[in-house]
């Protein structure tokens, strides 16, 4: 169900998301080489609790801990554990809060290191492809003029757009319709309308579309091709005359 938000429930989502963009900045002052993934999930949980939100990652439809931390050639939904994040990783992290039972997601890669200048600029584009997607959207706009831009500018840059895992819309549940691929055929899908509340979340590959889910851990996706991928995510309202980036 797509729900529309009234003002009263737009502000517990600026909060909830704004709690989300402060734990973002506190993990990128703080992760470095020589951390587990487990040791980043940490930050996120003491982060978020402080302010008096839930994680609520954890525990969703059985996940393990409170944030997807995503390494190299692991696209999302990267278990925390002992995988040691070295110099030159890629490492996407991603997390959601809720609080007054409302919920804000996002994602950033964050550069560790030394990184060689073919994966800064994989990380670049995929920001890229989420100011393209947002540019001149409003109520109104055709739902996939989103996927439509992160595929022309992805694309023309030589990679490839994860298909098998779409944006969302968001509110009181963590994953709410509509659906936002970052695939599509400009003009077409629903109509935006002012007061959705939607995440958009580019999943860029260095090489091809195709992933792999783990049959072993039931979560961890991978590029198909062991190249590396990128991810960048902000929960975003749609008004009458754009949009308001909730978690920047
Ligand atoms: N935050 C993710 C998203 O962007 C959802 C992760 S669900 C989890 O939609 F269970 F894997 F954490
Ligand atoms: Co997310
Ligand atoms: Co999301």
């Amino acid at each position: 169900m797509v729900t529309i938000k009234t003002e009263k429930e737009i502000e517990y989502m600026r909060e909830s998301c704004r709690i989300v963009k402060e734990t973002l900045e506190f993990v990128g002052k703080n992760i470095r080489a020589g951390m587990t993934t487990k040791e980043v999930d940490e930050l996120v949980y003491k982060y978020i609790t402080s302010c008096g939100a839930y994680p609520s990652e954890l525990g969703y439809e059985g996940y393990p801990a409170s944030s997807c931390v995503s390494v190299n050639e692991v696209v999302v939904h990267g278990v925390p554990g002992d995988r040691i994040i070295l110099d030159g990783d890629i490492v996407s992290v991603d997390i959601t809060a809720e609080k007054n039972g409302f919920h804000g997601d996002a994602a950033r890669t964050y550069l560790i290191g030394n990184v060689s200048e073919e994966k800064k600029k994989l990380v670049k584009v995929t920001e890229e492809c989420f100011f393209k997607a947002i540019e001149g959207l409003q109520a109104g706009s055709p739902l996939y003029d989103i996927g439509y831009a992160v595929q022309k500018h992805a694309e023309s840059n030589g990679y490839g757009v994860v298909r098998a895992l779409t944006g969302h819309g968001i509110g009181k549940s963590m994953h709410e319709d509509p659906s936002v691929p970052n695939v599509g055929r400009r003009g077409t899908g629903m109509r935006l309308k002012a007061g959705m509340t939607i995440c958009i979340e580019p999943m860029i590959n260095m090489g091809t579309h195709k992933v792999v889910f783990n049959s072993q851990d039931g979560w961890t996706v991978s590029t198909a091709d062991g190249k590396p991928a990128a991810h960048y995510e902000n929960t975003v309202l749609i008004t009458e005359t754009g949009v308001e980036i909730l978690t920047l």
